[in-house]
Parts: C-alpha cells; structure tokens; sequence
C-alpha cells in the first residue's frame, strides 16, 4: 500500500481521533507517522498560546502561575484547544517578562516549582491537550551565569558565547540599532569593549558561531524534551548570527518611535547559517519518537523569505507562523486571497501556521475591526484563522474578543519599550491584560478578590468575559467553539486541499475545502464578505448548486443556501457543506 493510500484509509479515524483529544493517533495513523510526517499531529492541532502571567493566578500575587494554568485545562479542552504554547517561565529578571532567561533549566518561582510544571504537563496530557514550550535560543539575561562569566575578562573562557567588540573611532562598533530602540551595542565598564543585542539592552546576543554555545542550548533542549513537551515556539530565531564583518546597516526614510533613523536589518537578520542550526534543531527534535514541533517566530519579509524557513528537503523548521498575513491590519478579500494563495503553494510546500494576535502586537479586535460591526469581523477572522489549510494558532482572549487596553499614562506603563518610546510607542502592556473569566468576582476572577493584578483588569470584564459568552448562544466564545469543533470532526478541513474561488472578487474571499480522494465527508465553501456592502456570489466551480449552512456570522447552523446566488450581508463570513 502506498503511502497515500495509508494516509486515506486514516482520514475519518484521525479526525475522531483528535477531536477526542486522544494524545496518541489510532494505530493506522501512528503507521503512517512513523513512517512520513504527512499527517504529524501538529498539522491537525489548534495551538493556544497563553501569556502565563496574565492567564490565571491560584496564590494571589497577582500574576499568573502554572498551578493557575492548570486549573484552567478543563476550560481550554471544552474550548477544543490540543496544545498550548506557554510564553517563557524560566527564572528571569522579567525586563522583558521572561524574555530574558536567568537559568533554561528551572522554573521561575513566581511561576511555581519544576513540581508544579510535571504536575501541569501530566495534567494536560490527562486532558489530550500537548505543553509547548517557548525557548530563547537568540539571547540570554545579561543576569545569567554565562553572560557575567563572559562579561568578566577578555580571557575569560566563556568570553567567545556572547559577541563582544571594541569600539570604532571612540563609539559604538557599527550602526546596528537594537529593536527595541538605539544602539545595539553597550558599552562594559571592565572590558572596555561593547556586547551586542538584538533586543534590550539586558538581552545580548549568544555567539552561535561558538560550538559551546550550541551544545549548551541543544542540551537545554533535551532537557526539555526528555520531560514530555511537545515542541518548542522558537523567539527570533532569524536573528541567531550577524555579519562577522559588522558592515553598517542601510538606512531606510525617516524616524522610528524612538527617535532613530530608520533602518533595514540587513547585516542581522536571516544569515545563511541560520539554516545550519536549523537543520541541527530538526534532527535533534526527530530523534524523538513523539515527533515534537519547531514553531518559529518568522518575522520574513515575505512568504518567499519565510519559506525558506521550511528548508530546501523539508528538514528545518515545521512551522514557520506567518507574520504576512498576521500583520495585513487591514480586511481586504484580494490581499488576503494573494496571501494564502503564496503561503499555500510555497516552493518548500511546507504545512502554513496562522495567527491573528500574540503579545507583541494590538489586538485583532481593534486591528481588524471598523468600530461598528467588530463582532461579526471578529467572527469572521475566525472563520479565517480556523478553516484554510494550515495550523491556526490563537492567543489567550481573542475567544471571548478581548480588547486591547493601554496605558493612559507613562508612569504606569510595565513594558520597557511603552517608557522609551511613550507616547508614540505605548509598549505591549495593551495585549498583556489579565484573562477575563467572570463577571461575578473582583479582578474578573484572574486572581483572588483582594490583590492586585500586575495589569489591570479591564472594565469591559463585567460583559466580556468566559461566563457570560458561554451562556450567550451568539457570542464570540460559542462561535469558535463550533469552529474547532468542525475542524476537529471535518475530514475536508482536516486533511482536505485549498483551493481559491472566484479569484477576481473584490470583496468577497473565498475558497473551497476538498475531502481529498478515498476520504469521506462533505465537501466544504468557505465565503467571506470583507465589506460593509451586501455581495451576492455565484460559485459555478464547485460542482453543486446547493449547501448547507455549517457555521455562519449571520445564519443559523442547518439552514439551506443557494450556491448558484449566495446573498452575504457586510461582514458576512459562511462555511458551507456542498450537497
Ligand atoms: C519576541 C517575543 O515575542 C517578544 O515578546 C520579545 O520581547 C522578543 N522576542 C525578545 O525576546
């Protein structure tokens, strides 16, 4: 038997399989994982990512805890969620909440204990639901024992892990500028040399040119590995190497929020040798019978560059997530149409990974909303981030349309970046609030009655909430719930092909879900309507000229349509089974 015909005969198994939150395939499955990753779990997962401080405190310290995650498993597995990527809870001086990693192998107290983690990871698994973990692989704290050690002579052995330069005519080495604004170089006092960093000036750079260097980070990787988790979300990955000859960057027009002249990161970002450790990080994670998942921070310029990402013989990274489309910040059907079109017939012919939000950037709600009909756009960038081919990733609260909530002055401000670059650059703390769960309790239920959350809990707690969107048969909530529901029961969004519909439409996006051959099931349109104008559409190519209504933003589950004159109100998103 072909190994495609294996992958037939599993289509309907796995999809009971992983809608029931099974963690191990059925056995035709496991057959065919062993032996491809065609159908590797990761491809039929939908990701959760949760910002651990912000999601749920049990001891009342007003940050989110890993016991806090735990107790909230229940909630993520009715939601229909099988993995969750947790932002880093390594011990840290939290500069840049958790970014900057004091120790790979321990866990930060204000989290809990390595206990309270196996005790979370057994859970979960309980629950059918896969613990990723977020790795730092680019930087570490200037507090970690590596960097003070590096940091202390130019003899020392550890001197060559981090990237350390003299100075150029009585200043920085070069012009490369820190992301997080100004230079990238700071000066040290016992040295008398700079060390780089991408990011704060708290975060330099590893040397991943040093073999040491890797090994210690293959072997944290192990560490974790060995343990159970499920994969890693690999942050700024493209920046692991720069130019050893430290050419300048170029520089771009005008200014950014923080003053600089604008530039291109062109002596920093996506060095070949990146691919190298790529390769070295795949193996590493195959050599692990559960098949663990590289999810990268792929920032790319474009889908061509973040292709790439994948590897030529498609033995990088598995899933680049795909700032393209993340980004557009705007609902245009032909934009989008080109977007998914390029990431699905990208020349690595990688699986694609699909977000609208993470805790890095404003909310979906008020990127993607016009401020009159944002619910029903909410609803359908759902329907946009659950039914294409691909592996969609949400981020904690965009279930229940969480709000961005921003400082309103400086002075309460946590984000380091919110204070240098106030007020053109308010920092992340918008993004950041705590999970809103019940209108019932103070602080929405986030953390106990009389502490204070690190973040404030947003007023609209009292409406937008767990509680009170479960109960709303229209809500938000219950909406992605028959979404992950169709995706974990439909063999056409499951394992079914992409193909574009009426590719010339200016406003509509559309497409159709395929059951692919020997598979069973209904075959599946998928209609956006990406204005505030009604659209009528005609789908001549999908062989039916009548449908049934799966899940829609504006007509009831079960109701009948006319493929033939498919009317869609502004707004309107449909996913329909073709009969
Ligand atoms: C990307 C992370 O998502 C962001 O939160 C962090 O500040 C930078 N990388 C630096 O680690």
């Amino acid at each position: 038997m072909s190994l495609k015909n294996i992958a037939l005969c599993c289509f309907a198994l796995g999809a009971v399989a992983v809608a029931s939150g099974q963690q191990s395939p059925p056995r035709q499955e496991q057959a065919l994982v062993s032996r491809t990753s065609a159908d590797a779990w990761w491809k039929h997962a939908v990701i959760y990512e949760v910002y651990p401080r912000s999601f749920q405190d049990s001891d009342g310290d007003g940050k989110g805890d890993i016991k806090g995650i735990e107790s909230r498993l229940d909630y993520l597995k009715s939601l229909g969620v099988d993995a969750i990527w947790i932002t880093p809870m390594y011990p840290s001086p939290q500069v840049d909440f958790g970014y900057d990693i004091a120790d790979y192998e321990a866990i930060d107290p204000q989290y809990g204990t390595m206990g309270d983690f196996d005790a979370l990871l057994k859970t979960a698994k309980a629950h059918g639901i896969r613990v990723i973990m977020d790795i730092v692989l680019n930087h570490t704290s200037d507090q970690h024992p590596w960097f003070k050690e590096s940091a202390s002579s130019k003899t020392n052995p550890k001197r060559d892990w981090y990237i350390w330069r003299d100075g150029k005519d009585g200043s920085y080495p070069n012009n490369w500028q820190s992301w997080f604004g100004h230079s990238a170089w700071t000066p040290d006092k016992t040295t008398g040399q700079y060390y780089y960093h991408y990011f704060y000036t708290q975060q330099p750079d590893l040397n991943w040119r040093n073999p040491e260097v890797r090994k210690a980070m293959y072997g944290v990787m192990k560490f974790w590995l060995d343990k159970g988790i499920a994969g890693f979300r690999m942050d700024a990955v493209s920046r692991l190497f720069e130019d050893p000859g430290l050419h300048d960057d170029p520089y771009l027009p005008g200014y950014n929020a923080f003053g600089d002249r604008n530039i291109q990161h062109k002596y920093t970002d996506d060095l070949p040798e990146t691919h190298v450790v790529f390769q070295e990080l795949r193996k590493l994670a195959d050599s692990y019978p559960s098949h663990p998942v590289l999810i990268a921070e792929a920032d790319e310029p474009t889908i061509a560059d973040l292709a790439k990402m994948y590897g030529t013989h498609g033995d990088e990274v598995q899933l680049p997530m795909d700032f393209q489309i993340a980004d557009l910040n705007e609902l245009s059907a032909p934009k989008f149409r080109k977007l998914f079109q390029e990431v699905e017939t990208n020349p690595a012919d990688g699986w694609p990974e699909y977000f609208f939000s993470n805790h890095d950037q404003v909310r979906q709600w008020e990127r993607y909303g016009d401020g009159k009909h944002n619910l029903e756009i909410a609803k359908l960038m759902a329907v946009l981030e659950m039914t294409p081919r691909g592996t969609p990733q949400m981020y904690y609260g965009e279930e229940i349309g969480m709000r961005t909530t921003e400082p309103t002055r400086k002075e309460d401000v946590r984000d380091p970046i919110g204070i240098t670059g106030w007020p053109k650059e308010k920092g992340r703390d918008g993004e950041r609030t705590p999970m809103q769960w019940t209108p019932a309790a103070p602080n929405a239920g986030f953390t106990t009655p009389t502490a204070t959350p690190w973040l404030p809990v947003p007023p609209n707690a009292r409406t937008i909430n767990v509680e009170t969107e479960l109960a709303d048969p229209n809500s938000l909530l219950n909406f992605y719930k028959g979404l992950l529901k169709l995706r974990h029961t439909e063999t056409a969004l499951m394992f079914g092909d992409y193909k574009t519909l009426n590719p010339d439409d200016a406003d509509v996006f559309s497409f159709e879900r395929k059951v692919p051959q020997g598979g069973q099931g209904r075959n599946i349109v998928v209609a956006m309507n990406m204005s505030a104008a009604v659209h009528t559409v005609k789908f001549d190519d999908v062989g039916a000229k009548g449908g049934v209504v799966m899940q829609s933003n504006y007509s009831a589950s079960g109701s009948k349509v006319d493929l033939g004159g498919l009317e869609l109100p502004p707004f309107g998103a449909v996913v329909v089974a073709v009969e």
